[in-house]
This record gives C-alpha cells, structure tokens and sequence, in this order.
C-alpha cells in the first residue's frame, strides 16, 4: 500500500529496490523502521507476523501517526474544518509553535501543512492543486495497518540499542549527507559517524540507504554496498560510476 503523505527523502520509488533486499521473513523476528518519516517501505512491505515498530525523531509526526492509530475519526472530524487557503497554512504552521493544542488539533494541522506546502517541505505554501480529501478518506486504511505497529519518537541510537538482537532487521533511511537541513531535528557530520560506530556492532541484520558521497562510502567500506542507478537498476559494481543512491547491508 501507499503511505499518505509525501515526505523529503521519502522512498516512494526506491521501495521495491529495498524490500528486494531484505532477508526472508523465516530469518527474522522483528521488523524496525528506524528512520520512519512518511512510511514508504513500511507501507510498502507486506505486514510481518512478527514485532514491527515505526520510529522518528519528529514528535509532531509521531504524533500525526499515533492520532491516526487511536483516534483516526477523531482526526478526520478535525482536518474537515481546516480550509485551503495561504493565510490557514501559515496560521497552522504558527499555531505548531505554542502549546495548547489538543493531540488532535496538532496532528490535523501538521498533517494539513504537510499536505499544502510545496514538496511537501512544511515551510512554503505551494499553488499546485491539492486534495486533501483523499487522504482524510484513505487514513483508516492506514490506522488498519498500524494496528500491530509500536510507534515511537527515539534519537536512533537510543531505539537502536533497545531493539537489537540477532533476530532483528533495521532499515535506516538518514537524512541523506548534505539534505541534513530539511529536517526539524538536523543532523550533523558527528550523527552520521555516530551512526556508523553503532552498526558496526549490532547484533541484527540492517539495510541501510543514502546518496552517494563519498565519506558515507569511505565509513562503510567493510560492508556490501550496492548501488541504484537513476533507471533504479541494482549494481555491485559500484566503485566503477555513481549512483544515485547506495544502499548498505551488513549480510
Ligand atoms: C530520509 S527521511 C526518511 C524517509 C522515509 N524512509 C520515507 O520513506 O518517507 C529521514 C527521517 O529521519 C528522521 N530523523 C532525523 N534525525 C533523526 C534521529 N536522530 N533519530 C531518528 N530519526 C531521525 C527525520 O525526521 C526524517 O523523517
């Protein structure tokens, strides 16, 4: 299925490169989106019988996931309300800012300004035509399949070390090196190299993917990485041209 929102550095297009990859569900016994933002290859994936957990940095996007998996007509009621306009955008966008707002009332207006702004980029409203009534209509597909999903709002490092075993499969999609400032938490040289300590020594498996640059490649150097061309095509042969996008397991 779809995610229902557009998300920077959302896998939209690369999902079926990834799940391709991963192990068979016989060799694993839990599933950890660790850098979850829009969802694509979690809602693109067939839901696993075992523990499968969503996870983000973003609170106001974990909120918008939690409101949708307990309260989604709740939801709904409040995103009916909310009308397309500049001046709505900006108001939401502010009003994300203060306290007292509802559960709710912050998950409708964060998914609101998602919606509208350009790229979905969440800064500048955007004029191309919208519909956010398909989405209000598609949520309880969603909270469906977030029924046996943990949802948690962790720095990676701290979700990583308390769901690590060797049963575990970890897919990680970083802000990829360079786009760091698109998102809310930043990320900075030191969480990249942060990142890289720690996978070096887990337990579980982990398919991971990012841009092609080259610190990433030097960091990784012990580890299978496999290059996506811009056709999408998979290649091992990655020291011979870039790529568009690496992804990086360690099995
Ligand atoms: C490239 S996006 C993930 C896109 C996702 N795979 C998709 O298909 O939509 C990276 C995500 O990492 C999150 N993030 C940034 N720093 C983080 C941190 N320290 N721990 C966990 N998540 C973080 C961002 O909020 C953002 O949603």
């Amino acid at each position: 299925m779809n995610s229902f929102i557009a998300w920077i550095g959302g896998k939209k297009l690369l999902r079926k490169n990834i799940i391709k990859m991963f192990p068979e569900e016989k060799e694993i016994d839990r599933y950890i989106e660790v850098f979850g933002g829009a969802g694509w290859v979690l809602f693109g994936k067939e839901p696993s019988k075992h523990l499968e957990v969503y996870n983000d940095v973003d609170s106001n996007l974990v909120n918008l996931y939690r409101c949708i998996k307990y309260h989604c007509e709740a939801l709904q009621e409040e995103l009916d309300w909310l009308l397309i306009s500049r001046e709505q955008f900006f108001d939401c966008k502010n009003q994300l800012d203060t306290r007292g707002l509802t559960d709710i009332q912050r998950a409708a207006r964060y998914l609101f300004i998602i919606k509208i702004s350009f790229g979905s980029d969440r800064r500048t409203f955007g004029t191309n035509k919208k519909n956010l009534a398909n989405t209000i209509e598609y949520l309880p597909q969603i909270k469906d399949r977030l029924k046996n999903v943990v949802i948690e709002n962790k720095d990676f490092e701290s979700l990583i070390k308390v769901y690590d075993r060797p049963g575990a499969l970890f897919y990680l999609d970083p802000p990829y090196v360079g786009t760091e400032k698109y998102y809310d938490s930043g990320f900075d040289t030191d969480d990249h190299i942060r990142l890289n300590t720690l996978l070096k020594g887990i337990k579980g498996k982990f398919i991971l993917s990012y841009n092609d640059d080259e610190m990433i490649r030097e960091l990784y150097r012990d580890f299978e990485i496999v290059g996506i061309s811009r056709n999408s095509n998979l290649s091992n042969k990655t020291n011979a041209e870039e790529y568009k996008e690496l992804v990086i397991k360690n099995f």
